[in-house]
């Protein structure tokens, strides 16, 4: 798509990305202005925009953490420090993709796989082991009364259904390792449950500092 670009969110872009989230999701609260500024000022690199014609048309937010922190149970509000992303650990390996959405009328236009592509790009980028995400299940709730969200998610593993979010991260090379349960408890369409997924980044040298490593000051 020649008319789409991917490239790192500015402060300029705030307005916009607020209004789209609003429509993204009417029954979640949205992110706070403030919270917004400081993901920039946290972790800049990590803040992808989808721009088409000079419109924003979706996004895709990360930090980067210690997972060994995190791998037990967490919700979203703990590991993103309530949307501040102060939890941000130039440190870690893992690059947590915190949230990405794409203008409803935009759906299905490979958007979603060009943010996840410049995700992917930027773990490469830095050096990354992988990258972890817990995404929501937003066709659960039908399903709800008679399977659970780990029965639910292996039958959209196994074919059987199809989730609007897990069957395209499934798509993008993302692998299924279970249920976070009371992760979002506000998304009523997942029942608070989300999928933990992982992508490894092939290019991962084990030998070399994560680019973040290497750009924090020395401790001598
Ligand atoms: C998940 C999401 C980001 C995907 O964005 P997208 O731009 O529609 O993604 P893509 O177009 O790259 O891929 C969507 C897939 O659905 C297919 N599709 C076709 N028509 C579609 C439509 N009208 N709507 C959605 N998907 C459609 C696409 O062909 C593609 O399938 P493929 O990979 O087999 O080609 C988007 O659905 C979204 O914003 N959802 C709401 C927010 C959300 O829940 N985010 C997840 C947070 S964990």
């Amino acid at each position: 798509m020649d008319d789409l670009k991917i490239r790192t969110t500015l402060h300029s872009d705030i307005d916009e990305l607020l209004k789209l989230q609003k429509r993204v999701y009417p029954a979640i609260d949205p992110w706070q202005r403030d919270h917004l500024e400081e993901q920039l000022t946290m972790f800049p690199d990590g803040q992808l925009m989808a721009e088409m014609d000079g419109r924003v048309v979706g996004c895709a937010s990360s930090l980067v953490i210690l997972w060994n922190e995190w791998s037990d149970e967490h919700t979203w509000q703990d590991i993103t420090a309530k949307g501040t992303f102060s939890t941000h650990n130039p440190q870690g390996l893992t690059l947590y993709g915190a949230e990405v959405f794409v203008d409803p009328e935009m759906r299905g236009l490979q958007i979603g796989h060009f943010l996840y592509e410049g995700r992917r790009q930027l773990c490469k980028t830095l050096n990354l082991r992988r990258i972890i995400a817990c995404g929501r299940l937003p066709g659960y709730l039908p399903y709800s009364k008679d399977m659970t969200a780990e029965q639910y998610a292996k039958k959209v593993l196994w074919g059987d259904l199809t989730d609007p979010v897990l069957s395209f991260q499934l798509r993008e090379d993302f692998r299924y390792c279970g249920i976070m349960k009371d992760y979002l408890p506000q998304d009523e369409e997942s029942c608070g449950q989300a999928a933990l997924i992982v992508w490894i980044n092939p290019d991962y040298d084990p030998l070399r500092p994560t680019a973040l490593q290497s750009a924090l000051p020395s401790s001598n």
